[in-house]
């Protein structure tokens, strides 16, 4: 049935007949109006004199949303229908969540309509299947806003460096984590405190596990792996680890080794090739790093995100700023809306490389790590360690301890050089059998650069 439907509208005189004609508004309806939607017509509504024109608005409990001061040629409404049936060139949904906003996206392409989401969840889970739809149609799909708010890091690292050949994509890619690991960094402050002070003031949800635990940034880690490095992964294909295992104290050691704490989100591609075949891997991961103090990454304070884009001939790449709220998402949203504009709708230009399906994908990198261990303190321990870590062919690079900690709690750190972390992980499991641990060690990688 869609199959019959789609080819119905793809013959490009159809294509051509539904532009809109130049010099004529692009009609938007709005699909939510909440913290995004709101700024959305804000902008849309402040900027008469340009190409977008704003005619309607859906949400539930339209009585309780309408907003008076917009202008009055806006139709409220709480029936989709009346969005995806009227004559608006662009819907822009803004509701969040994959039901019913996958069902309406599809709905709105198969009427012929160009979409705009900030929705990362959907684009996340649907987003090779939602921009193929769009093409099919001769539409746009656009979603700008879904990873980085106001930061224009996909448009940057899609069509910015569509000249190179990137092979790694880095970020801090939520906010709330950031939050909550700046605090922690400057103030010396527990992450139960950070996480409830964050709370407070709105960057963390009352569940916050989306965020802490990763999988937030991953959703916006598969959005880039897909834009920059061209390859299709599922989100259950890259490890999460939660930054709520962080203590205060490692801010202390981290600080000593010129260092500190973020949640990372990493993508690296290798490409192996032989002389009959190429061997794709992705290496990709979400989990709190330590990264140097010196870094721009390390710079990046409070809610703010950052990308980094490496390429094989322009190098690194960063594009930065803030990466939620109303407003800076909303820019993204009505830039995206621009582009459509300047395109008169029409689907993008073939990017290089149709994304493909890597052959192996793995969370493991070969990088220095930071061991944190709580023990109770007695003659050997060290020795217990290194006699297990030297098992597994595994460096030790230096020792560091604090003083002050009880010999019934006592806190120290083991870096180690260069190694696999799936390796790490094996002697990790018999170093956990060890009977001295009070907590159980922390593991972070190293990410220097
Ligand atoms: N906020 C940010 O900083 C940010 C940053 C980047 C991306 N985004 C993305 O932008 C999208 C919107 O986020 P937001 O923060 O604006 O969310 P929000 O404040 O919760 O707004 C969503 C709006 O959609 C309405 N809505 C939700 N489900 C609906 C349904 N089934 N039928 C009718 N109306 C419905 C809600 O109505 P009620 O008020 O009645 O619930 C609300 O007005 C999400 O995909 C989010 O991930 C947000």
């Amino acid at each position: 049935m869609a199959k019959a439907r789609a080819s119905k509208t793809i013959t490009p005189k159809a294509q051509v007949k539904k532009l809109p004609a130049a010099g004529r508004k692009l009609k938007i309806g709005l699909v939510g109006y909440g913290t995004v939607g709101r700024s959305v017509a804000k902008i849309l509504c402040q900027d008469t004199a340009g190409p977008l024109v704003l005619t309607h608005i859906f949400n539930r409990n339209i009585a309780k949303k309408k907003d008076a001061s917009l202008p009055a040629h806006i139709r409220w409404t709480e029936n989709i229908a009346d969005v995806l049936s009227s004559d608006v060139d662009v819907v822009v949904e803004l509701i969040g969540g994959l039901d019913p906003a996958g069902d309406w996206v599809r709905r709105a392409l198969r009427a012929g309509k160009s979409v705009v989401t900030a929705n990362k969840l959907l684009i996340c889970e649907a987003g090779p299947e939602l921009v193929d739809l769009a093409r099919q149609m001769g539409k746009r799909l656009e979603f700008g806003a879904s990873v980085a708010g106001g930061i224009p890091a996909i448009i940057g690292i899609q069509e910015g460096l569509a000249g190179d050949r990137l092979h790694k994509i880095a970020g801090i890619l939520n906010g709330t984590c950031n939050f909550i690991l700046t605090k922690m960094e400057s103030s010396g402050t527990s992450f139960d405190a950070a996480l409830k002070e964050a709370q407070q003031l709105g960057y963390a949800e009352a569940d916050p596990s989306a965020d802490v635990d990763g999988m937030d940034a991953r959703a916006k880690l598969v959005i880039l792996t897909q834009a920059g490095l061209r390859l299709r992964v599922r989100p259950e294909q890259i490890p999460c680890r939660s930054i709520s295992s962080i203590a205060a104290v490692d801010f202390m050691y981290a600080r000593d080794l010129n260092s500190t704490i973020r949640q990372i989100s990493l993508a690296e591609k290798t490409v192996q090739r032989k002389a009959t075949s190429t061997r794709v891997r992705l290496a990709a991961a979400v989990q709190p790093a330590l990264i140097p103090a010196a870094s721009l990454m390390a710079h990046a304070q409070g809610s703010q995100n950052i990308v980094t884009a490496t390429g094989e001939y322009a190098g690194k790449m960063i594009f930065s700023g803030y990466g939620a709220g109303g407003d800076p998402t909303a820019v993204a949203v009505v830039s995206d809306l621009y582009t459509i504009a300047r395109s008169a709708g029409a689907p993008p230009e073939a990017l290089p490389g149709a994304a493909e399906t890597p052959d192996e994908v793995s969370g493991d990198f070969t990088v220095p790590h930071y061991l944190r261990f709580v023990v109770r303190d007695r003659p050997g321990i060290v020795a217990a360690l290194a006699t297990i870590l030297a098992h597994y062919q595994i460096s030790i690079d230096a020792l560091l301890q604090k003083p002050g900690f009880p010999h019934s709690a006592l806190s120290f750190v083991m870096t180690l050089e260069a190694c696999d972390s799936a390796v790490l992980r094996q002697a990790l499991e018999e170093i956990a059998q060890l009977d001295f641990h009070v907590e159980p060690p922390l593991c972070l990688p190293i990410f220097l650069d």
